[in-house]
């Protein structure tokens, strides 16, 4: 009897033959030879494993293979397909919006909690159009960065929250639909002072 279980990566069906209680992580970096989650505490606390499963994020590192059987896991890599899926745009770009304005931004340091912070954000912009700082912040918590980057992350976020929205304007415009409320310049990106409470102080 075979024991495979097959699951789509980034849009792929793939089979993997990892028992079905190895932590997905596992399956993805050392069967699948998926680049973007990466190990960091093993224990859901810091989010640098963070994938997308069926659209919301997840701690890859333990989530056991065995919940994710048959359904759709997204990773850093399949992220500008997924969005553009998301959007319905016509061609995937070559970045994510999010993750264009953490170049924009100049927000990266060592980039190892990177990974989960796109993820994180990309979930938070696909379901939140224009969220505020608090929103921002309440989202990311619990995402980790040993560098100290979250002040120019959230503004990275509030840069690509703002692009993404811009584009729907102008898809808008172009199809005859209404307009959205808010364009791109008017994100608030002023205050980016850390809560003391928050996983985004460390
Ligand atoms: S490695 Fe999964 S949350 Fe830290
Ligand atoms: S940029 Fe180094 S851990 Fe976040």
């Amino acid at each position: 009897m075979s024991n495979k279980i097959k699951i789509r990566v980034d849009g792929r069906m793939r089979e993997v033959t990892s028992p079905p209680d190895t932590p997905l992580l596992y399956v993805l970096t050392d069967e699948l030879a998926v680049q973007g989650p990466r190990f960091g505490c093993g224990l859901a606390q810091c989010g640098s494993c963070s994938v997308l499963v069926d659209s919301s994020e997840i701690r890859s590192c333990v989530t056991p293979l065995s919940a994710v059987a048959a359904k759709s896991v997204t990773t850093l890599e399949g992220l500008p397909a997924w969005y553009a899926k998301q959007e319905k745009l016509a061609k995937a770009p070559a970045l994510h919006p999010v993750q264009q304005a953490i170049i924009d931004e100049q927000a990266a340091q060592c980039g190892y909690c990177y990974n989960g912070m796109i993820i994180q954000a990309a979930d938070l912009l696909s379901k939140n159009h224009q969220p505020s700082e608090a929103q921002i912040r309440e989202a990311m918590n619990g995402h980790l960065c040993r560098c100290g980057t979250y002040p120019r992350m959230i503004k990275a976020i509030q840069r690509a929250a703002g692009v993404m929205q811009a584009a729907r304007i102008d898809e808008r415009n172009a199809t005859g639909a209404p307009e959205v409320a808010q364009a791109a310049g008017e994100i608030e990106t002023a205050d980016v002072r850390l809560p003391q409470s928050s996983g985004m102080t460390r």
